[in-house]
């Protein structure tokens, strides 16, 4: 059987009609196929369900398939394998990962945790399982404020990794959070200045923003949420034009369900390149989705014992999130 490594090489017959392939794979299977926002519109498309990373971990506790099919980052499918230790994971590109994720090392997580004794931790979703693992609920951008707020006022919390995430939350919920330094380095980088700009071009628009932001940009912002209230905000919103500062690929969904608005991406501060699309997402394809499918690899895996410690904190965030 190939490896991962292989789906390099390997080119797929360019007569192949990867959609039908796809569809048949999922059949004969028994697949589920689970795609996050930000992944290519054919991979979008192509899926059973998609959404943000909420209802993405939520559709992976319920799915009853016996194959899950994770178009998204190396942490979302980590969840779904966490959820369902005995099911077949697989993810198109080991590759694809998360500047977030990464940027929390756990070894030093866990040192860092040592100076907040009697802290209560909070973890992003966009973590490892050895992360996760060391916290006592995990939480998405779509629920942060509610899972912060079911801690009684006088609990000191950590929260980490995402520290823009984190400050948003504590500035609306007027909270003092710990703060591990990590951030997205995809939402870092849109510009304030062109971001100013933009709106001084389309005086009629409204801006919507994901709270992985830094502040300078959230406070331009109509509408700050997770990709899928950023979804229904523009559903909503009687504005005719929508600035959108997060990754592009939520263009699609947000296209097809809006044909009458005018959506404008924000920029990022360098003109010259496409830093707001996420590299990682960007990982998967339509044809490494076929092959992953194919072959049955790669497989993710999770150490049993990390795995074990790192439901609670995840069950604890959907039992919050009902
Ligand atoms: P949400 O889709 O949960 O808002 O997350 C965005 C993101 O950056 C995922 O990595
Ligand atoms: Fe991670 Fe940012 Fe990419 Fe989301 S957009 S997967 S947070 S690097």
């Amino acid at each position: 059987m190939p490896s991962h490594e292989d789906h390099k090489d390997v080119a797929v017959d360019p007569g192949l009609d990867l959609f039908a392939a796809i569809d048949s794979l999922r059949r004969e299977m028994n697949a589920v196929i689970l795609a996050h926002y930000y992944q290519e519109d054919d991979i979008q498309d192509i899926a059973d369900h998609v959404g943000d990373s909420l209802a993405l971990a939520q559709a992976a506790a319920a799915t009853e398939a016996e194959v899950i099919v994770f178009a998204g980052v190396h942490f979302m499918a980590e969840t779904a394998k966490i959820l369902n230790p005995d099911k077949l994971v697989l993810l198109p590109d080991l590759e694809a990962g998360c500047s977030l994720a990464d940027g929390c090392p756990p070894r030093e997580f866990a040192r860092f945790l040592e100076a907040y004794p009697g802290h209560k931790v909070i973890s992003y979703i966009n973590c490892s399982a050895a992360t996760k693992a060391m916290s006592d609920v995990i939480c998405t951008s779509g629920n942060a404020l509610k899972i912060v707020s079911s801690f009684p006022a006088d609990q000191p919390l950590v929260f980490a990794p995402d520290r823009f995430l984190g400050s948003w939350v504590s500035r609306q919920l007027h909270r003092d959070l710990v703060l591990w330094p990590g951030s997205c380095e995809v939402h870092e980088v849109f510009s304030e200045k062109r971001l100013v700009e933009l709106k001084a071009l389309h005086p009629q628009a409204v801006v919507a923003a994901h709270p992985e932001c830094p502040e300078g940009i959230l406070q331009h912002a109509d509408h700050v949420g997770s990709t899928a209230a950023i979804l229904a905000f523009a559903r909503k919103t009687p504005a005719k034009q929508i600035i959108v500062v997060t990754e592009p690929g939520i263009l699609h969904q947000m296209r097809k369900e809006n044909p009458d608005k005018e959506l404008i991406p924000a920029p990022g501060a360098d003109e010259a390149c496409s830093c707001n699309e996420c590299p990682y997402m960007k990982k998967n394809t339509l044809e490494k989705l076929y092959l992953c499918m194919r072959d049955r690899t790669p497989e993710i895996t999770v150490d049993p014992g990390t795995a074990a410690r790192a439901l609670a904190p995840i069950e604890r965030m959907l039992e919050l999130s009902r």
